[in-house]
């Protein structure tokens, strides 16, 4: 059975080592994972799903600067063999939830221009196409820029 809990600092080496799996192209390192993780449970909010066996599967994020922005979420991922079972969507409600008692009136988020999965996930929950950020995560590779009102 898959549950969820907040992620916990001694979390972090297991999401790096996860990075590598679900964002092989611009993994987050350990330095960066702290640095976001310093925002909770202030401005930040990490959460993991885990396994019967207490292992992670997954891991979203999100955070709002300060009270009433908008909210930008910051990373939403899922070890292969566990997708498509409603995880992803799952994620994005935990993190939409949160934002809301955050005051936050809108969710936005990049993603892949080639990210097909992540677009469909994003969209079966509302969110739409608002631009394109040239070269966002690296050259030749631009990002969508997705928005959804709360
Ligand atoms: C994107 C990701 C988080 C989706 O997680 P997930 O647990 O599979 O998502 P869900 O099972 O909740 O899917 C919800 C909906 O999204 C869409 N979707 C998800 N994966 C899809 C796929 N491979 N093809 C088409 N639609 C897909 C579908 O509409 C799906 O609803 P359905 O299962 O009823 O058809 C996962 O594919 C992942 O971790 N990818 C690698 C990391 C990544 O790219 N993260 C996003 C960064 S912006």
């Amino acid at each position: 059975m898959i549950t969820y809990r907040d992620a916990m600092a001694l979390d972090l080496p297991v999401l790096v080592s996860m990075e590598k799996i679900l964002f092989a192209d611009s993994p987050w390192s350990m330095g960066q994972f702290k640095e976001e993780f310093k925002g909770v449970p202030r401005t930040h909010f990490f959460t993991v799903a885990v396994d019967g066996n207490n292992q992670i599967i997954g891991y979203a994020a999100v955070m709002v600067p300060a009270p009433g922005v908008e909210a930008d979420v910051l990373t939403v991922g899922v070890l292969p063999e566990y997708r498509k079972a409603g995880i992803g969507t799952a994620f994005m409600e935990a993190l939409e939830n949160w934002a809301s008692d955050k005051e936050s009136n809108a969710m936005m988020l990049e993603v892949g221009v080639d990210n097909a999965s992540a677009i469909a996930l994003y969209e079966s929950l509302g969110y739409s196409k608002i631009s394109v950020r040239q070269n966002y995560y690296g050259t030749g590779l631009d990002a969508l820029v997705m928005r959804k009102d709360l």
